[in-house]
């Protein structure tokens, strides 16, 4: 009796639980086109036959309760695209479900892992300026410690500065991108020349130069991986496309210690 009792209990705290989260994500229609004027949203474009959208309904839920409890002014919603098909040509979608930050008339598409993590970290770094200017030693330090990459731009008014502000919207689905006074760099950071571009990647830094290097676009378009990472298809698909060659260790994620025969 007892023990049936505390079943049904159990019970009814997970499905007010999940109702709950669900609460969050909003089943958009064709009035998004109108909503999404005024508002950013987050959006899952999926299809009812597709499978994968519903394995990942929950982590969908998750990401909405995420932002909702962090007091975020981002919406989150999802919309099928069977019904409302203007969204397929309208915003490129290929696959699903398809994750898009959308504001006004611009998009991002999401194109990284699945996680409830990696979901916001992606709708944090688009959802914000596209530089940010690091203003004091302690923030850069901030920045280093969370960050395996990402480019400042350090100097006043010049035109790499616009030329930088230009390619960090191109690349903000991708990058972190930032501005700063020389006072605030690492001291283990020496530039020959203010204004410059500097990659920080895996604990060290790279200058940008533009005699070597080409325009600032195909450079930030090189230097965008970090060193080491976990390859999923998506990256090593982007990667194949760059004139870069390639090392690829191969290992056991679940054993990463094991020597990997292959
Ligand atoms: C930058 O250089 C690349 C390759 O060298 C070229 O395809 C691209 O059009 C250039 N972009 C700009 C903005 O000049």
């Amino acid at each position: 009796m007892t023990a049936a009792l505390f079943l049904f209990i159990d019970l009814s705290v997970l499905v007010v639980s999940i109702s709950l989260a669900a609460a969050y994500v909003e089943e958009l229609d064709d009035r998004f086109n109108e909503m999404r004027r005024s508002e950013p949203w987050l959006v899952e474009f999926y299809a009812p036959w597709c499978e994968y959208c519903k394995t990942f309904e929950p982590i969908w839920y998750d990401v909405a309760a995420e932002l909702k409890s962090q007091g975020s002014h981002i919406n989150v919603g999802k919309l099928d695209t069977t019904v409302y098909t203007d969204a397929v040509t309208e915003l490129k979608i290929r696959g699903y479900p398809s994750i898009i930050f959308i504001k006004g008339d611009k998009y991002f598409h999401y194109n990284g892992q699945k996680t409830k993590d990696a979901i916001l970290e992606f709708t944090y770094r688009v959802s914000g300026p596209s530089v940010r200017a690091l203003t004091s030693v302690q923030l850069f330090q901030h920045v280093l410690s969370r960050h395996q990459l990402f480019f400042v731009y350090v100097g006043g008014r010049s035109p790499l500065k616009g030329q930088f502000y230009k390619v960090a919207s191109e690349f903000l689905i991708h990058n972190y991108f930032f501005s700063a006074t020389v006072d605030v760099l690492p001291q283990a950071v020496t530039l020959q020349d203010v204004p410059s571009v500097v990659v920080f990647k895996d604990g060290a830094y790279d200058i940008y130069n533009e005699v070597r290097d080409g325009n600032l676009s195909s450079w930030v378009d090189r230097e965008r991986f970090p060193r080491y990472f976990l390859m999923d298809s998506f990256s090593l698909y982007q990667m194949g496309e760059r004139t870069k060659l390639v090392a690829v260790a191969v290992v056991d994620e679940k054993n990463p210690s094991a020597e990997s025969s292959r």
